[in-house]
């Protein structure tokens, strides 16, 4: 597919930098963090390499401290690795970024919600800021809130949103542009057994519209329930990686936990 071309909603035909890439690829990825305050330096991501394909959802799964937020953090140009190449849509994430940019959703770690507008008027305002037509963001956000419960409380403030709301506006905000590749950085963190289960259901139906998704998180549950292929990550370095029935049962185990646990020791929670 050319560069020129330009992105078709109609078929979800993705359009990326070179021909048929994958929608990510890391090589050596590598993050150390030194400097005066930090009294010994951390190899934040240290070596990693993997590749995601088109229309995949892809677990990043590993105890806190891992590397998780650090890999999605340079893949969406938040910050630069030390070593290594990252291409997101073909594109390389040095060279790139406003290309990627017009590629990605992201929905951070933090919330990034305005406390004082109210759910619609949050998603209006960063569908305006992505230049997406009005009516296309009141189709959206209409259909969003619907299929995640949040219809009732969308004139509320978001400062009167429980932690589990905001993590589902926060979702909403990413896909408003419909952006063909998605980076979700635990997006159930706060939400009661309920919430999640219909947040996956929601992350899942996705799948329909040829997205591709990277999500990290510490549930393993969640990895199971999601992931086409998951990256079980440790310390910074790639432990094992593909999807979750086939580590578990080339590990003979029970679950990813089993898996986890097999390989490093220890448990994925112990660390959290
Ligand atoms: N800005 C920073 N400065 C120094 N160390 C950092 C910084 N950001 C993250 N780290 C460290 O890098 C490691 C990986 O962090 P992170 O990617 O946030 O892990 P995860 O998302 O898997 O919980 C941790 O040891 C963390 O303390
Ligand atoms: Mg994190």
């Amino acid at each position: 597919m050319s560069k020129s071309e330009n992105i078709d909603n109609t078929s979800n035909e993705l359009i990326f930098g070179s021909a048929n890439p994958n929608a990510i690829e890391v090589k050596d990825l590598r993050k150390t963090y030194t400097g005066k305050k930090i009294i010994k330096e951390v190899k934040a991501v240290d070596g990693i390499s993997f590749s995601i394909n088109k229309g995949e959802i892809f677990g990043l799964l590993g105890p806190n401290g891992a590397g998780k937020t650090t890999i999605i953090n340079i893949l969406c140009g938040l910050i630069n690795q030390t070593e290594g190449d990252a291409f997101v849509g073909g594109y390389d994430v040095k060279k790139d970024l406003s290309k990627i940019k017009e590629l990605i959703g992201v929905c951070p770690q933090q919330a990034a919600i305005y406390q004082y507008l109210n759910a619609k008027e949050n998603i209006e305002l960063f569908g305006n800021l992505y230049l997406v037509k009005k009516e296309e963001i009141n189709k959206r956000m209409k259909g969003f809130l619907d299929l995640l419960g949040l219809s009732e409380a969308s004139n509320r403030k978001a400062k009167k949103y429980s932690g589990g709301m905001l993590r589902q506006l926060n979702l909403i905000i990413a896909l408003i542009s419909d952006p063909p590749i998605l980076f979700l950085d635990e997006p159930t963190v706060g939400m009661d057994p309920r919430v999640r289960r219909t947040t996956w259901k929601f992350i899942n139906s996705l799948k329909e519209t040829n997205k591709t998704i990277v999500l990290t998180t510490h549930y393993i549950e969640e990895a199971e329930a999601l992931c086409d292929r998951v990256a079980i990550i440790d310390y910074g370095k790639l432990v094992a990686i593909g999807p979750p029935k086939e580590l578990i049962e080339k590990h003979d185990c029970k679950n990813l936990e089993e898996v986890f646990l097999k390989i490093t020791g220890r448990r994925i929670l112990e660390g959290i």
